[in-house]
C-alpha cells in the first residue's frame, strides 16, 4: 500500500520515530482560566493554529485532539492526564476538562481547558492539579473580575507555580501602556497576597494573533516575549521534583522467589541510587538500597517520574502504601491533619461522616471532624460551615483511621495531595492538600486497666453486645427494645438501652434532625454503646440510623459478633398510619422539615444480622427472634 519512503523506511516507522523525538521533548501542562468572555477559547484554537501551521502536520492531526475526563475510552495516553488525581481515573468519575494536545519545535504541551463558571470548580482543580503553569486571562475592558480572584485563589493553592497574566482584547483599549500597567500592577499585589511567585504579564489580542505567537506592532512599548516564546521558554522544572528527597510510594511487593524481593513503584520525587540511606515511613525503619531493577536490566540510577522496583539491603516488614523515603529527609508520619478539601458529589461532606482516603498508593478511612471554615469563593473569606457543597472549598481537620506518611502539598504535590472516596459506590467525592499534622492525640495513650471487659464479663456471668435497631419512626423499635430488655432482664443478663427520643433530653440535647445532626447523634450514641459493651452489658439501641456510612461506622467499632444490626422493616404507609406521635401528619403539612421518609431519606440495610418484617411479626415474637440470634451468639448466661 505505501511505498517505501527514500531513506527505506516506511510511513509507518517514519511516523513512530517522530512520536518517539515528540515523546522525548519537554513536556508543559497548562491551564487556561478567566471568564467565559475573556476570549479564553479564542486564546487556545490561536495557540493550537499556529503550532499545527509550525508543525509536521501528519503529528498535528496525531495530536491536536481534545480528551475527556470519564469516557474511559481506553486511549492510549489517557494515564497521562490525571495523574494527579489518579483515582479518578480508576473511578471514571465525569469531570468535564478537555485536553488539548500541540506542539512546537521546543516543547510538547498539554493544556486543559476547563468551563469558567463557579459551579466548576471541580472542572478546575481536576485541571489544575497537574498544570505547572496558569494562564490567567483579564479582559483589558474590565480588569479584575472576582472570578480572576477565584481562579488565582485556586492557582495558589494548587500549587501551581508559574502564572502568565494574559490582559486581552488590548486592541479595545486603542492599544493602552497604562491600561495594561495598571491591571499588571492590581494584580502583582493580588499575586502577593495569594502567594503566586512567578507572574509574567503579557498585552495580547486573542483574536488577531497580537503577543500570542509573534510580537505585535500595536504595541511596541512591550518588549517581553510573546505568549507562546514565554511558554516554550520558561523554566517551570526547576528539577523541582527530581531535587525534592526521595518518595517512593511502594504499589506492591514482589515476590516472585523466596530469594527476591522488590518494591515496585514510580518514584513521586527526588532519585535514589544502590547504597543510598533510606527510611519506610510510616514505620521508620531504616535500610540501603541493594538494587534497582528495571525492565533494562539494572540502574545505577532511578529519577522521578520512573517506575521502577527497588530491593533493599534488609527483609523489612514493607506493604504498599508506605514510602521508601531519603533517610536523610524523610517525609512526616500522622493521623490528623489540618487540610484543605474541594468537595466535588452532589451529596455534601458532612462532619463526621468516613471518607475512603488515598494518599499516594496508601488507602486509609478519614473523617472530617470539624470543619473549621470554609471559603467564600467570591470574597475569600472564611465562613463557619457545618458542611460542604458541591464546589464548596474548606479548611477542615481530618482524622485518619491510621498514621500515614505525607508532605505538606506546598513541599510535594505527590505526597500532599489525597482524594477521598465514597465507601459504598467508590466514586471521588473530594480532592484535598494536607497542610501539616495535628499533634492532638499524640499525647494521649490508651490506658489498660486491670479490670478489663473479660473479667467484668465473668462476674456478669455472661457476653456483651450491641443490638443495632433500625428502621422508621413508628417501626417499633423502642417497643421492641423494651420487651428485649425485660426478657434479657428476666434472665439475669444486665442491659442497657439506648433510646433516640431519650438520648436526645440529654447527651444529644444539641442536635436536631439534618444530615449531619443525625451522623453526630449516631456517632455518639456508638461511642457511648461500645463503653457499655466495654462495661459488660448487653446494649440495644434504638435510634432511626437512616444512613447506611454511619451505622457501617458503628459496626467498625465493634469485634465481629459484637454488632449484631437489626432491620425493624415495616412500609412506610403503615408507619405512617400508625403515627404514635403524631409526627407523621406535621411532616405531611410541613410544620416539620427533615422528617425521615418524607423529606429526608432512610437507606435500609443490606445485610442486616435480622430482618425483621414488624408489619406482619407481633413485637414479642420479635423480641424473641432477636434473643435467639443473642444465645447463638452466645452472649446469654
Ligand atoms: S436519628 O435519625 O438521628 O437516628 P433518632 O432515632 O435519634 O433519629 O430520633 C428519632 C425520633 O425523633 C423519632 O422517633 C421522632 O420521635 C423524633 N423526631 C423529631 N423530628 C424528627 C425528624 N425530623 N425526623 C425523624 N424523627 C424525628
Amino acid at each position: 500500500m505505501h511505498a517505501p519512503g527514500a531513506d527505506g523506511t516506511t510511513p509507518a516507522a517514519q511516523l513512530q520515530r517522530i512520536v518517539q523525538a515528540q515523546e522525548s521533548k519537554d513536556l508543559l501542562r497548562f491551564i487556561t482560566c478567566g471568564s467565559v468572555d475573556d476570549g479564553k477559547s479564542t486564546l487556545i484554537g490561536r495557540l493550537l493554529w499556529e503550532a499545527g501551521a509550525l508543525h509536521d502536520d501528519q503529528l498535528a492531526t496525531l495530536q491536536a485532539d481534545s480528551r475527556r475526563i470519564g469516557t474511559r475510552g481506553g486511549e492510549p495516553d489517557y494515564a497521562l492526564l490525571l495523574d494527579g488525581l489518579s483515582a479518578e481515573r480508576e473511578q471514571a468519575i465525569t469531570i468535564d476538562v478537555a485536553y488539548r494536545h500541540f506542539s512546537t519545535a521546543r516543547r510538547r504541551f498539554i493544556v486543559a481547558d476547563t468551563p469558567g463558571h463557579e459551579r466548576y470548580t471541580r472542572n478546575m482543580v481536576t485541571g489544575a492539579s497537574t498544570a505547572a503553569l496558569a494562564v490567567v486571562l483579564v479582559d483589558a475592558r474590565k480588569g479584575l473580575l472576582p472570578q480572576t480572584r477565584r481562579h488565582s485563589y485556586l492557582v495558589g493553592l494548587l500549587g501551581v507555580r508559574h502564572v502568565v497574566l494574559a490582559v486581552n482584547k488590548m486592541d479595545l483599549v486603542g492599544h493602552d501602556q497604562a491600561v495594561f500597567e495598571d491591571i499588571r500592577l492590581a494584580y502583582a499585589e493580588l499575586a502577593g497576597t495569594l502567594g503566586l511567585a512567578a507572574v509574567q504579564a503579557i498585552p495580547v489580542v486573542a483574536v488577531a494573533g497580537d503577543n500570542i505567537t509573534s510580537p505585535s506592532k500595536h504595541m511596541p512599548w512591550y518588549s517581553g516575549p510573546t505568549l507562546l516564546q514565554h511558554l516554550e521558554s520558561v523554566d517551570v522544572d526547576s528539577g523541582e521534583s527530581r531535587q525534592a528527597a526521595l518518595r517512593f510510594p511502594v504499589q506492591w511487593v514482589n515476590r516472585p522467589n523466596p530469594d527476591f524481593r522488590g518494591l515496585a513503584g514510580t518514584l513521586a520525587s527526588g532519585s535514589v541510587r544502590p547504597g543510598d540511606a533510606v527510611r519506610i515511613v510510616p514505620s521508620g525503619q531504616r535500610s540501603r538500597v541493594a538494587r534497582i531493577v528495571s525492565f533494562d536490566g539494572d540502574l545505577a540510577q532511578a529519577t522521578a517520574p520512573q517506575s521502577v522496583t527497588l530491593v533493599l539491603e534488609d527483609e523489612l516488614d514493607v506493604a504498599r502504601g508506605d514510602v521508601i523515603c531519603s533517610d536523610a529527609a524523610p517525609a512526616q508520619a500522622a493521623s490528623q491533619f489540618q487540610a484543605t478539601v474541594v468537595w466535588m458529589d452532589s451529596e455534601p461532606l458532612l462532619r463526621g461522616r468516613s471518607y475512603g482516603m488515598r494518599i499516594g498508593t496508601a488507602s486509609a478511612v478519614a473523617t472530617v471532624m470539624p470543619i473549621r471554615h470554609r471559603i467564600d469563593i467570591h470574597t475569600l473569606a472564611p465562613v463557619a460551615a457545618e458542611r460542604l457543597e458541591l464546589n464548596e472549598i474548606g479548611e477542615v481537620e481530618i482524622e485518619v483511621d491510621r498514621r500515614v506518611a505525607f508532605d505538606p502539598y506546598r513541599d510535594n504535590r505527590e505526597t500532599g495531595g489525597f482524594i477521598l472516596v465514597d465507601r459504598l459506590f467508590h466514586r471521588t467525592v473530594g480532592a484535598g492538600m494536607l497542610h501539616f499534622a495535628l499533634r492532638r492525640g499524640d499525647n494521649l495513650h490508651w490506658q489498660n486497666l486491670d479490670v478489663d471487659r473479660a473479667a467484668r464479663r465473668q462476674l456478669n456471668g455472661h457476653g456483651s453486645a450491641v443490638v443495632w435497631l433500625t428502621g422508621l419512626s413508628g417501626a417499633g423499635k423502642s417497643t421492641i427494645a423494651n420487651l428485649l430488655a425485660a426478657r434479657l432482664h428476666a434472665l439475669g443478663v444486665r442491659t442497657y438501652v439506648l433510646d433516640g427520643d431519650n438520648v436526645r433530653h440529654g447527651l444529644n440535647k444539641d442536635l436536631g434532625f439534618t444530615a449531619q445532626d443525625r451522623v453526630e447523634n449516631i456517632r455518639r450514641v456508638a461511642e457511648v454503646a461500645r463503653l457499655m459493651v466495654d462495661a459488660g452489658l448487653v446494649v440495644i439501641t434504638a435510634l432511626i440510623s437512616p444512613f447506611r456510612a454511619e451505622r457501617r461506622m458503628a459496626r467498625e467499632l465493634f469485634a465481629a459478633g459484637e454488632f449484631i444490626e437489626v432491620h425493624v422493616d415495616v412500609p412506610l404507609a403503615l408507619a405512617e398510619s400508625r403515627d404514635p406521635k403524631g409526627l407523621y401528619r406535621k411532616a405531611r403539612s410541613g410544620q416539620l422539615k427533615n422528617f425521615t421518609g418524607i423529606d429526608s431519606p432512610y437507606e435500609a440495610p443490606e445485610s442486616p444480622e435480622l430482618l425483621l418484617d414488624a408489619g406482619s411479626i407481633p413485637a414479642p415474637d420479635a423480641a424473641e427472634r432477636i434473643l435467639q440470634r443473642l444465645a447463638d451468639a452466645g452472649v446469654l448466661p
